[in-house]
């Protein structure tokens, strides 16, 4: 039986139908089967997925995960809120991370009781210390450290270098250590890592994790002892496999990942936390957009969708790469055709040159892979509203966000 394009239970045509277009669909099968993945794979040691908010901040994700025992990393203030809102007994679970944060926001994560901050320089240690002094209470820092590890990915989310913005040079890292356990507010906690996104090897993984286990055996031998090492996020996935990819499995991307880590932890007994973000949703979510109009320019020929840079902007932003189908395909030969949205720039496309079958006004496409940094990182830009968000339980689906409306834009506005 092949009526149309499904996500797991529910067909892409009830759901647009139901719900309108463009239009967020996300199984969640498939995010709590990835969760899972990392769990097994590390389930010989004492550890803890924190999955990254900023990947798809939807509250009904974090329910969804939390409930499954993941943690969270967060970036802001607002992220933990959200943590707070979908899943308040996960707090205890949080990592914060981020190159600046601000007194408030330290306060407030100091106030519920995070796990632990993920500390990015000497300047921010000694605002977590004002802060936890203040509160009289005594925070768990880990120093984010640079590892001066290059990963091969686009250049825009790669973060392990000596000469990007993050981190802590590893080589200054002893020194701020030893600083802090002199200070009573301070609990030398952990040791934590993040060499970029979207990282196809498993390598540069296992790199970063020797460097970082071997400071903590250093520090461990002057009697600071360590109790976590944070692995980071951005395990990448294949943005080319298409609907049936099956090449090398998640789960064995997953093991290999695990395997490179563990080898390199292999001295070390504590706690590991790692912070996939991607891995865990963005193959879960599809954005299904309805075709408005195809027009032909010279030798060119547009399909103009209903979706656009606003709803996903990974194609504009980063050259990314989504597979592109077609909810019915219809018989026929395929062209070339770029796939581009309404928005008023030509860098609002989706593909270029692209073979696609025929295709007509009012044909649904969807856009794969696009459940990570897609609805996350949307925008009002052109004043369009943005989409709504279905998760998909098996044969059940919810709307777990309204599409916006024009009451929605103009709310934070004042005209006089
Ligand atoms: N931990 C930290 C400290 C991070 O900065 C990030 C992502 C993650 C974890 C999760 O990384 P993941 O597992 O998702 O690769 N918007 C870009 C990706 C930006 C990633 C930023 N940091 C994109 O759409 O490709």
């Amino acid at each position: 039986m092949h009526d149309g394009l499904y996500c797991d239970g529910v067909s892409l045509e009830t759901l647009a139908r139901k719900y309108g277009t463009p239009l967020y669909v996300y199984s969640a099968d498939q995010m709590v089967e990835r969760l899972e993945m990392f769990q097994r794979a590390f389930k010989g040691r004492d550890h803890l997925v924190c999955y990254a908010v900023k990947a798809n901040s939807s509250l009904a994700v974090l329910k969804l995960l939390a409930d499954r025992g993941a943690g969270f990393d967060i970036v802001s203030g607002g992220e933990l809120e959200r943590v707070i809102a979908a899943a308040p007994k996960a707090v205890g679970r949080v990592v914060f991370s981020g190159v600046g944060k601000t007194a408030a926001e330290i306060d407030r994560a100091l106030d519920v009781g995070i796990l632990e901050f993920n500390v990015e320089s000497q300047v921010e240690l000694e605002l977590l210390a004002v802060c936890s002094r203040k509160r009289k209470v005594r925070a768990r820092f880990a120093l984010r450290v640079n590892p001066d590890v290059f990963a091969e990915t686009h250049p825009y989310i790669s973060t392990g270098l000596r000469e990007h913005k993050f981190g802590i040079d590893i080589r200054k890292a002893a020194e701020l250590y030893r600083a802090a356990s002199r200070n009573k507010w301070l609990e030398p906690h952990g040791i934590s890592v993040h060499i970029g996104s979207q990282i196809r090897s498993a390598e540069p993984f296992g790199a970063a994790m020797e460097r970082v286990c071997e400071l903590a055996m250093q520090l461990k031998s002057e009697g600071i002892e360590l109790k976590v090492v944070d692995a980071g996020g951005g395990l990448g996935i294949d943005y080319h496999g298409g609907v049936d990819a099956k090449a090398v499995t998640p789960a064995a991307k997953v093991q290999e990942y695990a395997a490179a880590i563990e080898k390199a932890l292999a001295g070390f007994s504590g706690k590991l936390l790692i912070e996939p973000g991607r891995f865990i949703v963005a193959q879960a979510g599809a954005l299904v957009t309805r075709v408005l109009n195809v027009k032909k320019n010279g030798q060119k020929t547009f399909v103009i969708t209903d979706a656009a840079m606003n709803d996903l902007i990974r194609p504009a932003l980063y050259q990314a790469y989504h597979e592109i189908v077609q909810v019915r395909p219809r018989a026929g030969r395929a062209r070339t055709v770029d796939i581009v949205g309404p928005v008023c720039e030509t860098g609002d496309f989706f593909a270029r040159d692209r073979m696609l079958k025929p295709v007509e006004a009012g044909d649904l496409v969807a856009l794969l892979d696009a459940g990570a940094y897609g609805m996350a990182q949307s925008s009002n830009y052109n004043s369009r509203f943005r989409p709504a968000e279905v998760l998909v339980e098996g044969k059940k689906h919810r709307l777990v966000r309204r599409r916006e409306e024009m009451k929605d834009l103009l709310a934070t506005e004042v005209l006089s």
